[in-house]
């Protein structure tokens, strides 16, 4: 093991240290579960950062990647193979209606961009509006429209011109109910098109339906209505980012689903082809067919094993979607039980299977240091758990889509009780459980 992490830090850069603090040495994943190669086994509730929604090594797909792997795994937009077809009928098989064509790509980050480029080149219009706290990736032009921690941006000025942030509901951060919240945000956005610029020059909005690593907030359907509705006004795209949202996490394939919305731009990946890197922009063939040849491409993406596994997820998440809200209801209920009893749990909020538990100081403040001893503790108690948000400090709660609930009870019980150790050390949550 200290071979390992030795050998890891000697050849791997540190940049995305973070996941690596923990020193898991994974050698084994079947279900909920990894086992280390200690033995010890943990529960998985990081899920590969909201992706494995099924769990580790699905049997259905397992067995259509292995046997696409014995026929041809790379194309590189050479020649025709099915398994990129039987993916994308089956993804636009349950996008929102209307949504009928897909180009598939290999990360979120670089479908957000080709999302962009679409937006301009058909509008003809160079104006973004993202949305703070927002995350939507890493490189240059994706980390332009990241806003949900500024370390994701520092040293990396200048970014893209004409883009502009404006606020996103954040209920419990602001002190406000989800009404005022929608309305402040909203009154924003109307300040920003009477002072900053018109929204004849915007070609797109950039939005998330419930924001993930900016801390999993919700933004309400009606929210995203009013957006809808303004977007509508203006010949302005609506490009709805469910990357993380997406494919059963919320309760229907997507969040878009949930809130009855009509986007004009899906961008998706993570759990689309339950960690095999896939990604892809879904829109009406209204759309993408103005997105003429050469206008965009890629050597990687829609790779015959991704897309393989990508049309088997499909089949694998339909009988287990509908068991969502039951899980859902009963992890809301728990966490809401437990916000009772311990003073550090400031806000419980989510949909679905994506549940955000914040975690505060003695005076109701974002606690920084907070998740650093939570998880810690989940971590030896053999649950891992990841966190989200500008402060660090939100319990990113996504067990995977199909967790019995069993598992689902354990996990809870090790958060609950690493954060009844975090209170009592900590000392200042007088009266804590
Ligand atoms: C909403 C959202 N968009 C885009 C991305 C970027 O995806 P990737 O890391 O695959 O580039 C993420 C990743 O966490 C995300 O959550």
């Amino acid at each position: 093991m200290a071979d390992l992490q030795h050998r890891f830090h000697s050849v791997i850069a540190p940049v995305i240290s973070a996941a690596h603090d923990y020193d898991v040495h994974i050698v084994d994943g079947k279900g909920s579960w990894v086992t280390a190669a200690s033995g010890k086994q943990y529960l998985d509730f990081a899920c590969g950062i909201a992706t494995t929604n099924l769990g580790h090594r699905p049997d259905d797909v397992v067995a259509a990647a292995q046997a696409q792997l014995n026929k041809v795994w790379h194309a590189g937009g050479s020649f025709l193979y099915e398994s990129i077809v039987e993916a994308g009928e089956a993804i636009v098989s349950v996008a929102p209606e209307g949504l009928d064509k897909v180009f598939f790509m290999n990360a979120g980050a670089e479908s957000v961009e080709a999302a962009m480029k679409l937006a301009r080149k058909v509008t003809g219009r160079q104006g973004i509006i993202t949305f703070r706290g927002g995350f939507h990736g890493r490189t240059m032009g994706a980390v332009t429209y990241t806003t949900s921690k500024a370390k994701y941006r520092e040293g990396y000025h200048p970014l893209l011109p004409s883009t502009f942030v404006t606020p996103y509901p954040h209920p419990f951060g602001w002190g406000m109910s989800q009404e005022e919240a929608n309305a402040y945000a909203l009154r924003e956005l109307e300040m920003k098109f009477k002072y900053e610029v018109t929204p004849g020059e915007i070609a797109a909005f950039l939005v998330e339906p419930m924001q993930g690593e900016g801390g999993y907030y919700p933004g309400s359907k009606e929210f995203m209505h009013a957006l809808r509705a303004i977007a509508d006004a203006h010949d302005i795209l609506l490009v709805v980012d469910e990357v993380q949202t997406g494919f059963g996490r919320t309760g229907d394939w997507f969040t878009s689903q949930v809130y009855d919305l009509r986007p004009d731009v899906l961008v998706v990946g993570k759990a689309i082809a339950n960690g095999l890197p896939l990604s892809g922009v879904i829109a009406s063939s209204r759309l993408l067919d103005q997105w003429g040849p050469g206008s965009h491409g890629t050597t990687f993406g829609g790779n015959p094993v991704s897309c393989a596994a990508a049309a088997a997820v499909v089949q694998a998440l339909k009988p287990v979607i509908p068991g969502v809200p039951e899980r859902s209801e009963h992890a809301f209920a728990r966490w809401n039980e437990l916000k009772a009893d311990h003073p550090s749990i400031g806000d419980v909020r989510g949909l679905g299977l994506m549940i955000g538990i914040e975690l505060v100081d003695p005076n109701g403040k974002p606690d920084p240091a907070a998740f650093g001893s939570v998880g810690r503790a989940a971590l030896d108690a053999g649950l891992l758990i990841l966190n989200c948000g500008p402060d660090s400090n939100v319990i990113r709660f996504i067990p995977p889509l199909n967790v019995t609930m069993e598992d689902l009870d354990a996990g809870i019980d090790i958060l609950a009780s690493a954060i009844t150790t975090h209170e009592r050390s900590s000392g200042a949550f007088n009266g804590a459980s």
